[in-house]
């Protein structure tokens, strides 16, 4: 388990700080996208609001009697003129500059402070105008510390140059609408050096604020978007900001993030930085429920294949315990059983010993007994061969015995060919009719057509033929025994065979005698050895077959001997002959 936990561990980091990854790009880019947009909204911006100075001023330029005016320095005829329109465009579209120009960059009308005029426009546009003797637009550093977007065009009368034109405006209202627009603060920053001190003073009290020039060491605000600048916004993350172009501060339990925009001049000066400053609280909140989330679920997905890898082995780990101790348990009871079975075969032995010598002892005490009488009375010849006569007898009681038993152990010669059962069964009946004293009736119940099975037909009528001299025995009134041919099939092997069975009303068997009638040398007659169905049995099972016994004391008895259709083919087979042409045995029959 220990190095699928540590596998399963680094599996789940991995997800997990992938999972984060994948969030935190996600995150960064969405950041990153903000930035660039208000870079591009600014941009965009100064040019639409670029694009409408240029139609303002081509408006102008093509009425001649401003032309006139400006032409002839009439300045209240310009007054009169283009006081009205200048208004409407400071008012609705931020226009805070109007400047006519001569040609000598003198300045001539200035329509927002019309008190001022005569003195030399130096300004990078104005000069750039006339030296490329063509529009010029961009970002100016105000004197006042204000940033303003201007439009310089010269005004060519007869293909001759007879002054500037030039409008502006200040680009506060824009970062007011992008911050509006986007769900950002903005912050416009410009160098220090490029303002002086009583200037910025000069332009904070003239648009009413409340600036703070030390805040930072080298860039001064002109412009925020925020009553409040954030507190961590210091000198130090305002340079780390510049340097690295974003940075991340916490304001009073917010998270802001800050992106740094250059803003340059329209001589392409750096000459400060658009601060872009965006509440990412919940973002950051939700990415840090992202990091619980993911590690939560990571761990507790470690846990669930652990606990199931665990389950699932403890399960396998179970069966294989319980397999193994069924196997030995197998080997135990198979070893005890061989021994079991040792011992039941050496008390198998025991008593066929035991019974064998009992068998042959009371005959051979007689013979004993017997000759001692006749060496006493060896005078008296009558006696004497009387005597002979029981000793001769007794002898052949001992030969009948072994004889029996001789015939006990040819069972085991086992030969089998196709053998007509009507003639097997009619061949034994008559050979134990001429044994039999009591001529009782045999009755048969054969099938209509011939039967011929695979059998030893030697063993075959030596067990048929021990069954009805049992059947004999035990009728004692004169009912008839019956023998029966017919179909049965084996259920339990689902084998097709046959009974050949012997039906009795004789005296019947309790259960006690039942039970014991296979064990060897069990009999209940004085004069039987117990081998008649032992006998029949091992007949039986050399056939493949088995015998079934029913019987009610008191009614009779039914001993059925099945045979299967065909023999199996480890048996042994011999060709086809008849029952005829086999060898007599009859005298082997008990
Ligand atoms: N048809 C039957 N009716 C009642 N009892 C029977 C029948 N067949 C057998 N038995 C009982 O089964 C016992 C064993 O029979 P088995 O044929 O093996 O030996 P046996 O007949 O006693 O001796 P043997 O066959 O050697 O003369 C018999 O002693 C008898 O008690
Ligand atoms: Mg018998």
């Amino acid at each position: 388990m220990a190095p699928l936990a540590v596998v399963l561990a680094i599996i789940m980091g991995v997800f997990a700080a992938a999972a984060l990854w994948v969030e935190a790009d996600i995150r960064d880019q969405d950041i990153a996208e903000r930035t660039a947009a208000v870079e591009k909204l600014f941009l965009q911006k100064l040019d639409k609001d670029t694009n409408l100075m240029i139609a303002t001023m081509r408006t102008m330029m093509t009425n001649p009697s401003i032309e006139r005016a400006f032409h002839q320095l009439d300045r209240p005829t310009l007054a009169r003129q283009l006081g009205p329109l200048f208004a409407s465009l400071r008012d609705k579209h931020h226009i805070t500059h109007l400047y006519f120009t001569g040609p000598d960059l003198i300045n001539l009308y200035r329509f927002h402070s019309p008190d001022e005029f005569g003195d030399e426009i130096d300004r990078l546009t104005t000069i750039k105008a006339r030296d490329n003797q063509d529009a010029v637009h961009g970002l100016e550093l105000g004197a006042l510390g204000t940033l303003t977007l201007r439009l310089v065009m010269p005004w060519r009368s007869d293909s001759r140059v007879i002054g500037y034109l030039e409008i502006g405006e200040e680009i506060e209202h824009l970062i007011s609408e992008i911050s509006e627009g986007l769900a950002v603060d903005m912050l416009v920053l410009v160098d220090k050096r490029l303002v002086s001190l009583q200037q910025w003073q000069r332009g904070q009290a003239l648009m009413k604020r409340e600036g703070n020039w030390e805040r930072f060491a080298s860039q001064v605000t002109l412009a925020q978007t925020t009553d409040r600048l954030p507190a961590a916004l210091d000198d130090l993350t305002l340079q780390r900001l510049l340097a690295g172009r974003t940075a991340e501060i916490d304001d009073r339990g917010r998270s802001l993030h800050l992106a740094a925009v250059p803003l340059r001049d329209a001589g392409q000066r750096h000459i400060g930085d658009l601060v872009v400053i965006r509440d990412i609280t919940t973002l950051k909140s939700t990415f840090n429920w992202s990091i619980v989330a993911v590690t939560t679920i990571s761990l507790l997905s470690a846990i669930g294949v652990l606990g199931v890898f665990y389950l699932a082995l403890d399960r396998v780990e179970r069966d294989y315990r319980r397999q193994h101790d069924l196997e030995h348990q197998l080997l135990r009871y198979n070893a005890e059983y061989g021994r079991i079975l040792q011992l039941e075969k050496l008390s198998a032995l025991g008593t066929m010993v035991g019974s064998i010598a009992h068998q042959l002892n009371n005959p051979l005490v007689g013979v004993v007994n017997l000759a001692q009488l006749a060496e006493r009375g060896v005078d008296d010849p009558v006696r004497t061969r009387e005597l002979l006569g029981e000793i001769r007898s007794a002898g052949e009681d001992c030969r009948t015995f072994v004889k029996r038993m001789l015939a006990f152990s040819k069972v085991s010669c086992f030969e089998s060919k196709p053998t007509p059962m009507a003639a097997l069964i009619e061949d034994t009946v008559l050979l134990f009719r001429q044994t039999e004293n009591k001529q009782l009736p045999v009755e048969l119940e054969l099938p209509d057509e011939p039967v011929v099975l695979t059998i030893d037909p030697i063993l075959l009528r030596h067990a048929l033929f021990n069954l009805l001299v049992n059947a004999a025995q035990a009728t004692t009134d004169g009912g008839a025994i019956v023998i029966s041919l017919a179909r049965e099939d084996d259920a339990a092997r689902n084998v097709p065979g046959w009974s050949l069975a012997v039906r009795d009303h004789g005296r019947g068997m309790p259960p006690e005698v039942l039970e014991k009638i296979f064990v060897p040398f069990y009999t209940t007659h004085s004069d039987g050895t117990g081998l008649g169905l032992p006998v029949v049995q091992h007949v039986a099972l050399l056939h493949d077959g088995q015998v079934n016994v029913s019987s009610e004391p008191g009614r009779g008895t039914r001993i059925a001997i099945w045979l299967p259709d065909s023999l199996p083919s480890s048996l042994p087979n011999t060709p086809p002959s008849s029952l005829h042409d086999s060898p007599d045995h009859k005298h082997d029959a008990a």
